[in-house]
């Protein structure tokens, strides 16, 4: 069975279908990835879970995706061979940093491409995949009232949760519509002035310059972690003061190291 049979076959009985805002809302109780069952599914279309029993982190590693957390997929248009499809994962990225900043979080600020965290701990990740040419399936897991480190002890104090930053956190369905409403928004602003309109406010999330390790497919190099160029490209300065570019599919792993 190939990947979107099986998680067909794992999400069990029907959805439950509704409209929100713009969008079409499939909502599961369990299935493998969220991301793998939004494959089959057309633009404006989002599936939502409150189980993953395979949820996927980038680079094939796993996304503990229990019961509490935020575990959605969102299918919108794009070419990820196009300048825009390139920068959509931190489109997206901040996307939902402004719905999480709306809600009152604080201090919140990315890691490239699009982690967002808050005093140095992961409180959401994005996953985008191209399973059909000219649609992107935005996969994004926020830690609302689910604890990862239970069930993965290495993840001890490397993750927060919104329960914990905010006195009166949203429902997930709540959350749900809040992230759909500025997916939605962002796909039109790429539209209208592409990434680049985006720059300016993306500039100001990074937090300030550190000091990073990146690993090029077993091959590493340290510099300051210098912004993003308008492709959405990593820059690196490196001691002799040089900066290179680096894309998201040729970075396996960032490490901050101060
Ligand atoms: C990462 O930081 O490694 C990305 C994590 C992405 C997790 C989300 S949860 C919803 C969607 N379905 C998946 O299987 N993964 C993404």
């Amino acid at each position: 069975m190939n990947d979107v049979l099986q998680n067909l076959h794992d999400a069990g009985p029907a959805a439950q279908l509704s409209t929100v805002g713009d969008w079409v809302l499939r909502e599961f109780t369990v299935v493998g990835s969220t991301n793998l069952i939004a494959a089959d599914l057309p633009a404006w279309n989002a599936v939502v879970a409150k189980i993953q029993i395979n949820g996927r982190g980038r680079f094939q590693r796993r996304w503990i995706s229990d019961h509490g957390g935020l575990w959605l997929s969102a299918v919108v248009p794009s070419e990820f061979n196009s300048p825009a499809g390139r920068a959509m994962p931190l489109a997206a990225g901040l996307a939902v940093f402004d719905a999480l900043q709306s809600l009152g979080v604080e201090n919140i600020r990315m890691r490239w491409p699009n982690d967002l965290l808050v005093n140095n701990r992961k409180l959401a990740g994005l996953l985008l995949d191209q399973f059909k040419p000219g649609l992107t399936v935005i996969g994004i897991g926020i830690n609302v009232f689910n604890a990862p480190e239970v069930r993965d002890k290495s993840l001890t104090n490397q993750t927060t949760r919104l329960a914990d930053l905010l006195p009166d956190p949203p429902s997930l369905q709540d959350l749900t519509a809040l992230i759909l409403h500025h997916f939605r928004a962002v796909v039109g602003q790429m539209h209208d002035g592409g990434f680049p309109s985006l720059l300016p406010r993306l500039s100001r999330l990074w937090g300030p310059p550190r000091r990073i390790e990146i690993d090029l497919d077993g091959q590493l190099r340290h510099g300051i972690f210098n912004g993003v160029d308008d492709q959405g490209r990593l820059l690196l300065s490196d001691d002799a003061g040089q900066t290179a570019a680096f894309a998201s599919h040729q970075v396996t792993h960032l490490k901050e190291l101060s």
